[in-house]
């Protein structure tokens, strides 16, 4: 991340919602090993909210983040179209998810939105193209 992709300007009513709803998430997070938890809220293209924490477990590799759990359990509520991912963390610097989230997001939303805010409200934008500019997607499979 550099320093213009964070922005000190107000937050929007929506994005504060869905920070709130990520935080709360947060509160719930499963982090017994990192001691770094993370909450996320994914927004559908009709302005549903699916919230996601980080669930660790003691077989380290079996943990999954908080933006894998939102999208599952989006999904699993069959919701397919998304607008916008929020995450929050307590990092001071405003994180950007991991690589193996980039994956799961962009097979259903490719051109979602990435938000993520520290406790200071600082926030920075991508876009997940951005983020995983070359990206292996149902349509790779067909080239096989
Ligand atoms: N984590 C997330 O939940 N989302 C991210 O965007 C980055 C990392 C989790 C995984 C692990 O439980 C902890 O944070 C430390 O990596």
């Amino acid at each position: 991340m550099t320093k213009s992709d964070v922005i000190a300007t107000p937050l929007s009513p929506n994005i504060s919602r869905l920070r709130a709803a990520a935080d709360a998430a947060r509160a719930n997070a499963w982090c017994p090993y990192s001691h770094y938890p993370v909450g996320g809220a994914l927004e559908t293209l009709d302005g549903q909210v699916f919230v996601g924490c980080n669930v660790e477990n003691a077989s380290y590799p079996a943990g999954t983040c908080a933006e894998r759990v939102a999208l599952g359990t989006a999904v699993a509520a069959g919701a397919r179209r998304f607008m916008r991912v929020v995450i929050t963390s307590a990092a001071h610097q405003p994180t950007p998810p991991c690589g193996i989230c980039r994956q799961a997001l962009v097979e259903f939303a490719p051109d979602l939105e990435v938000i993520a805010i520290s406790p200071q409200g600082q926030t920075a934008r991508w876009s997940l193209a951005e983020l995983l500019p070359a990206p292996f997607t149902p349509a790779s499979l067909e080239n096989a």
